[in-house]
């Protein structure tokens, strides 16, 4: 079973996809943190976001992987645990640069892609139902206004004690939307066979069960 969640940032996708992962035991890819990853390592080494063939080098040369836990997963980089690193404002405000370049995203795919045979998977990010896994067996697209993505991130900033300005963060969205829309390999878009839910007024709790009654449904039209 391979199930794909794409959407815009703080749509929900990553933390609907974690609890479905761990209500059916299915591995959940973050696709999203494997270019934040190496967006991390590119600003470390002062490697220029709009060149894309020293980054494609440099995509080359890291390692990055997830190590699975009882209570999730961390990402890492070289073998080193970057989980909170690649959620810091400096890559999130680059990471659009870095993920709209062919041959990043290329690098990035072909492993997403290899993560995904393992087993029965729940993958999040922009492009999972369109080109990553255009076979999936469910496709999800969920969407959500950008006031209530930006209160989501605002709320969730607060709560971690991080300093958070509500309109910088419904502005730096809004951009990170539109080059992740507008890119040209593999943009953000709905697929023509994914479910659309809006999440605007849905509690987490909510989409997760539209989702798992989804997956059922699949399942009993395969006769799982
Ligand atoms: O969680 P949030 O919505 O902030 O973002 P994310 O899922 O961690 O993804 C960070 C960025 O990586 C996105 O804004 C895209 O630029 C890029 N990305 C992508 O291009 N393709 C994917 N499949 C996943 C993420
Ligand atoms: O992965 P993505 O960027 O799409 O979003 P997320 O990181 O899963 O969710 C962003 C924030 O919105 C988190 O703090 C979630 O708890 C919250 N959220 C929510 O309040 N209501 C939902 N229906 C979904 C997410």
């Amino acid at each position: 079973m391979k199930v794909a969640i794409d959407g815009p940032a703080a749509a929900g996708k990553s933390t609907v996809a974690k609890n479905i992962a761990k209500q059916l035991s299915y591995v959940y890819i973050d696709t999203g943190a494997m270019y934040r990853a190496l967006t991390l390592a590119a600003r470390r080494q002062n490697v220029n976001v709009q060149d894309e063939q020293a980054l494609a080098q440099l995509a080359n040369d890291v390692t990055i992987s997830f190590r699975y836990r009882e209570e999730g997963q961390d990402v890492l980089l070289n073998g080193d645990d970057v989980s909170h690193a690649i959620r810091e404002t400096d890559v999130t405000n680059h990471v659009s640069d870095v993920a709209k370049h062919p041959l990043v995203r290329q690098h990035l795919v072909a492993m997403q892609r290899e993560l995904a045979e393992e087993s029965n998977v729940v993958m999040d990010g922009r492009d999972i139902g369109t080109y990553v896994l255009p076979k999936a067996d469910l496709k999800v697209f969920l969407i959500a206004s950008v006031e209530e993505r930006a209160e989501r991130r605002h709320k969730e900033n607060q709560e971690k004690g991080i300093e958070s300005d509500l309109e910088q963060l419904k502005q730096d969205i809004k951009r990170r939307d539109q080059i992740d829309s507008e890119r040209e390999m593999a943009p953000l878009i709905k697929a023509d066979d994914a479910v659309e839910i809006d999440t605007t007024s849905l509690s987490i709790a909510d989409v997760t069960h539209k989702i798992l009654d989804l997956i059922r449904d699949v399942n009993e039209t395969k006769g799982v």
